[in-house]
């Protein structure tokens, strides 16, 4: 089989990592890809949302199957712009059709879909410039802190948790005022939850869901989860707390209830559900929906599956994944993400990166997430340059070798967190 993975970032690199390993592909292709995916494939230098782009090279290169790794392509409808092309409708596409992507692009359908199939989720509102008095007089009636979703896409920038409700009124009328654009048009307004987060993801065809290896991430830049937010700085998997019994409630009332409402709602989706849980008190509930993978929870995630994912793959485009099996690796895997200094705010690009062929030697699984080939040096080309991912017999042995391997790694400014795994 010939595959297309549209993405280029830490989770695509991953990815591509476990389809090469695939005995039924042929050829991987990556667009855009990075200086790391070229190791396990080709990089095709076309951008993951070039729809017309991306249909040329289908055709041209007889792709079998593509594999969508970012959200923004989804959202702005591959899927469909697959199914409604005669040329393309043939050729499966991983990833949920745009009305899936919703789960996602729309933070005020997603609290509407928990709503109405009885998904555990925090008290809302969703407010607009029209009934701001409602919104205003919602959050007199919550107690701090306060939390305000912007309810369309903001690369992660969009959910703002204030402590006084003097700044929660000052704020939601900023984000409707257009802090985020168009994206804070509409504001849904949230009870605040206090827990532990952890990130469970499915593979599903619309019908049956095999459950992947959950993974923890650490969202903030400085150690003991302080300082701003980033797009992860490493992650865990497994999460010791997601046992048996925590999983099961996760299954009964947030996983089949999410598909068979999909269903029931007659919404197309065939690819990856990533269910952003809290544990309030020992009960799951679900903070946010995505409708791909999570990075970098992918880094560690891929490490634990043992079976083929292009065969899983076959069994959503099919919807035969009731057949397929799903082995789980019971080793613990873990990430380690290597940032460039004053990400996430403005940092330099272009520094010329050493040491990872000694990382490897040492164990490490060295995935790019932000990196460029430049006269055939790899450089820094992002805020998260690469994940160093391990296995161990548990996370602390994992840990000790991604650590380890970390230090063997150079660029300027590098950092990255000694403390993943704290809390866990
Ligand atoms: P989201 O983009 O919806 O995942 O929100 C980003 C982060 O904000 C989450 O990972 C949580 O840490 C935090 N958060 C979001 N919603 C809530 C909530 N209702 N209660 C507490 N924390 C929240
Ligand atoms: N690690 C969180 C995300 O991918 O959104």
């Amino acid at each position: 089989m010939k595959l297309l993975l549209l993405g280029s970032g830490g989770r695509e690199h991953a990815l591509a990592w476990k389809i090469a390993q695939s005995p039924k592909i042929e050829k991987l292709y990556i667009a855009p890809g990075n200086a790391g995916t070229r190791e396990v494939g080709e990089n095709v230098a076309l951008k993951a949302d070039d729809f017309e782009g991306i249909k040329k090279f289908v055709i041209d290169n007889g792709i079998n199957m593509v594999v969508v790794g970012p959200e923004d392509p989804l959202v702005k409808g591959v899927y469909d712009f697959f199914k409604n092309d005669d040329a393309l409708k043939q050729i499966p596409v991983i990833g949920p059709s745009k009305a899936g992507a919703v789960l996602e692009g729309s933070k005020e359908f997603a609290k509407g879909f928990m709503q109405r199939h009885n998904i555990p989720t925090a008290g809302y509102k969703s407010i607009t410039a029209e009934n701001l008095e409602e919104g205003l007089a919602f959050l007199e009636t919550l107690e701090a802190p306060y939390v305000l979703k912007a309810d369309g896409l903001c690369a992660g920038k969009g959910v703002l948790i204030l402590p006084t409700l003097e700044e929660a009124k000052k704020e939601l009328k900023e984000m409707l005022d257009g802090m985020f654009g168009n994206a804070s048009a509409t504001v849904v307004i949230e009870e605040f939850l206090s827990g532990i987060e952890c990130s469970v993801f499915v593979l599903t065809d619309g019908k049956n869901y095999k459950i992947l290896p959950e993974a923890k991430d650490y969202k903030r830049i400085g150690e003991g989860d302080k300082g701003l937010n980033t797009g992860g700085m490493g992650s865990v998997s497994p999460v010791p707390f997601a046992d048996k019994n925590w999983m099961k409630k996760v299954e009964d009332r947030i996983i089949r209830p999410t598909v068979e409402g999909l269903a029931a709602e007659g919404i197309d989706y065939k690819g990856f559900i990533f269910f952003g849980l809290i544990n309030v008190k020992g009960e799951p509930m679900v903070i946010e929906y995505n409708v791909r993978m999570g990075d970098p929870e992918t880094e560690s995630v891929m490490l634990r599956i043992k079976s083929d994912l292009v065969d899983l793959f076959e069994g959503v485009a099919a919807g035969n994944l009731d057949e397929k099996t799903l082995e789980i690796d019971p080793r613990s895997a873990v990430c380690v993400m290597l940032v460039s200094g004053g990400y996430p705010e403005a940092y330099k690009k272009g520094f010329t990166i050493t040491g990872i062929e000694d990382a490897k030697a040492g164990g490490s699984i060295v995935f790019h997430a932000g990196t460029a080939l430049k006269d055939d040096q790899t450089v820094t080309n992002g805020g998260r340059v690469i994940a160093v991912s391990s296995y161990g017999t548990d996370k602390e042995e994992a840990l000790k070798t991604s650590f380890a391997n970390a230090s063997k790694i150079h660029f300027e400014k590098k950092y990255f967190r000694s403390d993943i795994g704290f809390d866990l």
